[in-house]
């Protein structure tokens, strides 16, 4: 039985990989920071509909780059990680902190580096291995008032570019699903105005859902998908794109 760690479980679009995975038969390590009732709650949905498979939850955070040894400890084996972990700050960047950067830059990329860095050989045993980041739109087209969201996304596809290229012999694939506006509690702090704005925008005429994202997740970690590596898909109902 084939086992994943989603970072950011218990987020909208973690929940929704969780959903789609387990529903392909993975049993999974469910990672949550403050919501741990979030990540409890679906352990034990997903439990009583797929009882065959295991279903853990697994606490940090990933602004502690330390967290990443304190999750890897808790892990058996395991072929596919999936980092749906994140979070933005909504600024100029004259105004932004070096504590707003530095967490910005360990949650979605340091943190999980050092964590690929502990795992990597169980997932080489896999022989299958797939890691997938839940990148961004904005990091192949930058934004305005998420300048260093922008910069740590744009990294986790330069990131994948360059470690797919070490770990293909190991049959690991390495991706990027990089989605444009997704509605989750992430942009709950825009007005309906905003919102709206956004979606004009957007040629799909509609937000994301975190479902429209976890559909292309599992079709990058399904065994099937092995000869595509290094890549950004962008999910963006051809907004920026
Ligand atoms: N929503 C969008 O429009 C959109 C667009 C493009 C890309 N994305 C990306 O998609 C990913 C998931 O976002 P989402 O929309 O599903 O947001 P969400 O519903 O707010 O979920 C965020 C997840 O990140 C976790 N998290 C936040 N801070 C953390 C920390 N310090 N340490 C560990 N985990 C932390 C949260 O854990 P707890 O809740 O347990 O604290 C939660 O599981 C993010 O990487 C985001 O950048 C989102």
């Amino acid at each position: 039985m084939s086992s994943a760690l989603i970072l950011g479980a218990s987020g909208d679009i973690g929940h929704a990989v969780a959903e789609e995975m387990a529903q392909n038969g993975w049993s999974l390590y469910l990672h949550y920071h403050e919501n741990a009732d979030a990540a409890n709650e679906l352990a034990d949905e997903l439990s009583a509909k797929y009882p065959r498979q295991d279903f853990f939850t697994v606490a940090g955070d990933l602004r502690d780059v330390n967290s990443a040894q304190t999750i890897a400890n808790q892990l058996f084996s395991l072929d596919a990680v999936i980092v749906a972990a994140g979070m933005t700050y909504y600024e100029l960047f004259r105004d932004a902190s070096v504590d707003h950067m530095t967490a910005l830059m360990r949650v979605h990329l340091l943190t999980p580096m050092a964590l690929l860095n502990l795992v990597q050989d169980k997932l080489a045993e896999s022989g299958r291995g797939r890691i997938v980041f839940i990148g961004s739109v904005y990091g192949a087209s930058g934004s305005a008032m998420e300048v260093t969201y922008s910069t740590v996304k744009g990294a986790q596809s330069a990131f994948a570019k360059a470690y797919a290229q070490e770990v293909a012999s190991l049959g690991l694939t390495v991706n990027v699903v990089a989605p444009g506006a997704v509605a989750t509690k992430m942009n709950k702090e825009f007005g309906k105005e905003a919102l709206e704005e956004v979606k004009a925008s957007i040629p799909a005429g509609r937000f994301a859902t975190a479902s429209d994202i976890a559909y292309f997740v599992e079709s990058l970690v399904d065994a099937r998908a092995s000869y595509v590596t290094g890549q950004t898909l962008y999910v963006t109902g051809g907004w920026l794109r």
